[in-house]
């Protein structure tokens, strides 16, 4: 077969927080398995990713932190980066949607789909958030049920029996961002008509099941949104976090973060295609018919590559312009769960991808993750699972067979592949072996039935075993040479497929074999073949994989689910003595002035017992510096300092918010002196 062009995507995760080990399950380590796979095969492939960087969630963190949106992205974005990085996710870029190229391409579309007279302007009611001063998107608010009365209603939908109802038959709404009661407030929207591509999308998910067998998972998926019917969905928002509407008459809103997110995708690889200098290139891709596009996506992102994305591609595709691809298979996963439940940061459930690796390498967790993926159902990660894959696998049996031939082939046979005499059918049953695996572990990578591919591997490594066991060299070596050579040999050849075979799954170990072999990895289709010449020199051994002990596993086991704090008991109370640890005082605020980008914060020079010091307080909304001066307030004397913009802050003033919101700081009478202990 000829060699193919393939497109291949990864979701691009939100940038409001850290990824963990489910994001990798989910759309990432599959995804770079498949992508080594293929390159290996020799087939032309680009692998896009980056951060998705709009959205209100993030706008909400840096509300709270006092910071600009750009702040939480550069921060996030960098972590993500490095954490893929670290993992050996192997992106031919990992872009940001914050960037400008990105923001045209978006505008791009809209304007198409505008000019085109597809968008449809509609007028609604939606919730507006005074305090907060923002409409409130539904999962932010909450209320009564007008049918059964559960209190943790959604805005248009109640949970607990079912109900769907309009917005204003919500009783006692609440905000979940400031706790007030939001109004309902009428705004416009553009709406684009999916309802209108279901037919289309119906026919296009049929062909290329058809054709190309998509999963049985996301099959079901797409036929509860075609059951229940597409309906029109709004592209753009009340919000000044993300892509502009461009259009004059849509001042102060922007796109939907999931509209232009899926188009993420195309920007990305534009700006690859510039980085290279080879501006154009992008549209070799994504607007070649011979390209074959493949997403890997979690769960809850079927409906946007699945049905979103394809209608807008195919809008697009009935104007003028040059016409885009589809996605050719849509493999995604369902969800890994952590040591029975789901991941959780307020519970400390789970771990991050960058905490991990900064404990263990990259290659144990790749294989354990790709061994147990929730291709068709959820599956968990345990930490005994992974030290029993680590030891019991990799180190146990692929390391084992790698370590025990090297170490024969070093004492008898002067570290050089032995030359075979006459092959027995144990031996060719070996070779033969090799090549039926790796053949299969390449279909099942292609059919994206990784974990099977992955198994297969390893089951290489156990037959390999096996063999040397049967074959009995350190016997041989004493009575009969040949033989012993003609096993080792076997066993070289095999330990060559087994550093292809594998090179997908742990790139970093598949390397070091390779390297300890004294040479390069071949192509896919060649690897179950004898590629080691007899007399070859072999380089010295490397240990592949460590053991980890059972303490390193228990005290990860024992942190699980601990709250950082150890203050507050089951009953929410604390103790005078817990009370007695925070050091409440009495300061002077010498000096003010706001923090440069920040809306939040100001900069006070505050004096205390124990001379001066420097607050970052996130009181600049409602308070300007020449109002606070000299006044005597309460700080926080012994809390850790922190960095909040670039700037230092040793300590917290004490503040409440008013009935309108406002901060109010807490004033101390002026014959108490600087310093005293607030009691
Ligand atoms: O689920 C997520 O993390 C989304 N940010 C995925 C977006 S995928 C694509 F649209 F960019
Ligand atoms: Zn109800």
């Amino acid at each position: 077969m000829g060699k193919e062009k393939i497109l291949v995507t990864s979701a691009l995760p939100y940038v409001n927080g850290p990824i963990h080990l489910g994001h990798l399950s989910g759309a990432y380590l599959p995804a770079d398995i498949y992508v080594r796979y293929n390159r290996l095969k020799g087939n032309d492939v680009l692998y896009i990713c980056g951060s998705d960087e709009h959205g209100v969630p993030i706008t909400i963190s840096a509300d709270k932190e006092g910071v600009t949106p750009q702040v939480i992205i550069d921060r996030f974005h960098k972590i993500n980066k490095d954490a893929f990085e670290k993992f050996e996710m192997s992106f031919d870029i990992y872009s940001r949607t914050s960037l400008p190229g990105h923001h045209k391409t978006a505008q791009e579309f809209f304007l198409e789909f505008y000019n085109q007279g597809i968008l449809k302007e509609k007028k609604t009611k939606q919730f507006y958030d005074k305090k907060a001063k923002m409409f409130l998107p539904d999962r932010y608010v909450e209320g009564t049920c007008p049918n059964c009365g559960n209190e943790e209603a959604r805005s248009d939908e109640c949970e607990n029996c079912g109900a769907l109802y309009k917005p204003n038959e919500l009783k006692n709404p609440k905000s979940k961002i400031s706790g007030g009661s939001p109004t309902l407030k009428e705004t416009s929207h553009w709406y684009f008509p999916l309802a209108k591509f279901q037919t289309r999308l119906e026919e296009y998910i049929n062909e290329m099941n058809e054709k190309y067998g998509w999963k049985e998972n996301v099959l079901q998926y797409c036929r509860g949104w075609f059951k229940n019917g597409l309906q029109e969905r709004a592209v753009t928002r009340d919000l000044d976090w993300g892509v502009k509407v461009p259009l004059d008459s849509s001042k102060g809103k922007v796109l939907y973060v999931w509209f232009e997110a899926v188009l993420g995708y195309i920007s990305a690889t534009k700006e690859y295609s510039k980085n290279i200098g080879k501006e154009n290139l992008w549209k070799d891709y994504w607007q070649n018919k011979k390209t074959k596009y493949v997403a890997f996506i979690g769960k809850d992102n079927v409906v946007f590559h699945c049905i979103v994305f394809p209608a807008m591609l195919m809008a697009w595709n009935d104007g003028e312009k040059d016409k885009y691809i589809l996605p050719q298979n849509v493999p995604a996963n369902e969800f890994l769960n952590f040591e029975g439940k789901k991941f959780s940061k307020s519970r400390n459930w789970g771990i991050d991808v960058h905490e991990f690796l900064d404990i263990f390498p990259a290659d144990p967790l790749r294989y354990t993750l790709a061994s147990n993926l929730p291709e068709t159902r959820d599956t968990d990660f345990y930490w005994k699972e992974f030290q029993a894959r680590n030891n019991n696998e990799l180190a146990d049996t692929l390391g084992n067979f790698i370590n025990r031939t090297f170490t024969f082939v070093k004492k008898h046979f002067d570290g050089k592949v032995p030359g075979k005499k006459k092959l027995d059918k144990i031996d060719n049953d070996l070779l033969e072996l090799a090549k039926v695996s790796s053949k299969k572990v390449g279909e099942l990578f292609e059919k994206y039935k990784i974990k099977e591919g992955v198994f297969e591997a390893m089951q290489l490594a156990r037959d390999a075993n096996k063999y040397f066991n049967d074959s009995e060299p350190w016997a041989t070596v004493n009575n009969d040479k040949d033989k012993c050579g003609t096993t080792l040999y076997v066993c070289l050849q095999v330990i060559y497929t087994l550093a292809e075979i594998f090179y997908p799954v742990i790139p970093n170990s598949s390397e070091k074999i390779f390297e300890m072999l004294n040479t390069e990895s071949t192509e896919w289709d060649k690897c179950g073949e004898e590629n080691l010449s007899p007399g070859h020199t072999l380089n010295k051994t490397e240990i592949l994989f460590k053991k980890i002990e059972d303490d390193v596993i228990e005290k990860q086991i024992e942190n699980l689910g601990k709250s950082n704090s150890t203050v507050v008991n089951e009953n929410g109370l604390v103790t005078i003595d817990d009370f007695f640890k925070v050091e409440l005082k009495v300061a002077k605020i010498l000096a003010a002035e706001k923090v440069e980008k920040s809306q939040k914060l100001m900069k006070l020079k505050v004096e205390t017992s124990n001379g001066e010091r420097q607050i970052i307080a996130g009181i600049a909304k409602d308070y300007s510096p020449e109002d606070i001066l000299n006044k005597k307030i309460v700080i926080v004397a012994n809390l850790k300092p922190v960095k909040l913009m670039g700037q230092v802050s040793e300590g917290m003033l004490l503040a409440a918010e008013n009935e309108d919101g406002k901060l109010k700081i807490i004033e101390v009478d002026d014959s108490v002196k600087i310093g005293t202990r607030v009691k």
